[in-house]
């Protein structure tokens, strides 16, 4: 099959070491996400049509994160010779490319896809072989340094290992964000050796020489700090943590949601907020949640994976919502459990009540109809279906089955009290 371009290539064959995993570095999550996941984006919103990931350590770990995802192919590096020939074993998948090949790191994951759209246009505009971006940062460590002339002409990459003292002190690095024309590319890593302290096949020496080769090499300075921290250890991931979650919030500030203390909320990058929604401190979002307009979250709320509230929906303080919706105008304002529950428009729960879904071995749903009022302390053991407008005693346990729609039940088990109203 022909390969749609442009492409890019993302590095992950790496372990990781200083991670002190058996995960593959990459898909440690940030905010929710696996690293990768960011970068694919990143690539996509870029405009690459084709994504090759390099795996080799714990490849099965990537293949199975990334499975069925239409755009991506995969080249394995089985052993991780450097980063030059990590784009190497993607040749012949991209035999008879011969348009834009970007390359990237995946373990960047706050790259953003707008400097990166503008890596590629510039490429085509200025047909050169090789581009790259580039950052300033206040600490250069670990990074490649890029080397000017006194004309401020990209000159080379200088690998932190191999600097000399003066140039350590180049706060101008590489972020390995590059774009080259595809003949150029494997042109060029047909030529570079190992001769560096690692004795590794540096990609970092492609665009040295293209560049003497006679080629146009462009480093643009469009990245920011933020954009390149690269992720190594633990405290890296922390770190791109906090400012992947700024981001986040800023997002959905900037749709109309007011988030009291951002510092003490946390928002998973899959969850979707409405407008005039109020999310109080202390309140946690994990998974792939849906929130609606006009909602107030928290303070303590934990809102988990699978979980959609309707419009004008309220869950307060100590309340945990996991794989449940919440139809408009229904509150659970403190203390309660909602686990697989379906739940219909303005019902109350009552502080501590709970789906106890969970036999030991099966999760069981709970379903509860339109205006009922489940009271304090209240205990559904599901699989429950509490019918329209039924009320639920304070305490009552209420058992396996159906309370029928307007019966008031209560006590241990419940019982009705009274029938139906006709
Ligand atoms: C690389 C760059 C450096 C740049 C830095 C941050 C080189 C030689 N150096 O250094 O200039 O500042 O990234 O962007 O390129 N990988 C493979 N196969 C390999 C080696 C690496 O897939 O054989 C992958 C790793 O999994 C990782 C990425 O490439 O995702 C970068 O490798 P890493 O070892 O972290 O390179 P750095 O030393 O950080
Ligand atoms: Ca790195």
């Amino acid at each position: 099959m022909a390969i749609e371009g442009p492409v890019a290539i993302i590095l992950a064959a790496g372990q990781g070491k200083r991670m002190n995993s058996d995960r593959a570095k990459v898909l440690h999550e940030v905010c929710g996400r696996s690293m990768i996941s960011y970068v694919v984006d990143a690539a996509r919103g870029a405009g690459a049509r084709t994504i090759i990931v390099v795996v080799g350590y714990a490849a099965d770990q990537l293949y199975a994160a990334l499975d069925g995802e239409p755009d991506i192919r995969f080249a394995v590096q089985d052993k991780q010779l450097g980063t030059g020939h990590a784009v190497k074993v993607c040749r012949p998948l991209l035999e008879g490319y011969d348009g834009p090949i970007m390359v990237l790191v995946g373990d960047e994951p706050l790259l953003r896809p707008e400097p990166l759209a503008d890596l590629f246009e510039r490429q085509r505009k200025e047909g050169a072989p090789c581009l790259l971006g580039t950052a300033e940062v206040d600490d250069p460590t670990g990074f490649g340094r890029i080397l000017r002339d006194s004309a401020g002409r990209f000159l080379r990459i200088v690998e932190e290992r191999d600097c000399s003292p003066e140039e350590r002190a180049i706060r101008e690095v590489n972020p390995s964000c590059y774009v080259f024309d595809a003949p150029a590319l494997w042109s060029s890593l047909d030529q570079i050796g190992t001769s560096n302290a690692q004795g590794e096949y540096y990609l970092t020496d492609a665009p040295e020489q293209l560049l003497r080769a006679g080629g146009k090499v462009l480093a643009l300075n469009v990245l920011s700090a933020d954009d390149i921290l690269g992720v190594n250890t633990r405290q890296h991931l922390a770190q791109a943590g906090a400012i992947m979650q700024a981001r986040i919030q800023d997002h959905w500030m900037t749709e109309g949601v007011s988030i009291v203390d951002p510092g003490n909320t946390y928002i998973d990058g899959r969850a979707k907020i409405g407008r005039d929604t109020l999310i109080h401190p202390f309140s946690v979002i994990t998974g792939v949640v849906t929130i609606g307009e006009r909602c107030k979250i928290g303070p303590f709320a934990h809102i988990r994976s699978g979980t959609t509230l309707a419009d004008d929906v309220e869950v307060g303080s100590f309340v945990d919502v996991n794989r449940s919706t919440l139809d408009s105008g229904t509150i659970a304002r403190h203390l309660a459990y909602l686990g697989d529950a379906k739940v219909g428009r303005d019902v109350n729960i009552g502080g501590g009540a709970i789906t106890a879904n969970f036999d030991g071995e099966r999760k069981h749903p709970t379903t509860i109809g339109d205006g009922a009022r489940v009271g304090a302390n209240a205990v559904l053991v599901a699989p429950v279906q509490v019918g329209a407008n039924a009320v639920i005693g304070a305490g009552a346990v209420v058992p396996r089955g159906e309370v029928p729609a307007g019966t008031t039940v209560a006590g241990v088990p419940a019982k009705p009290l009274k029938p139906a109203a006709d």
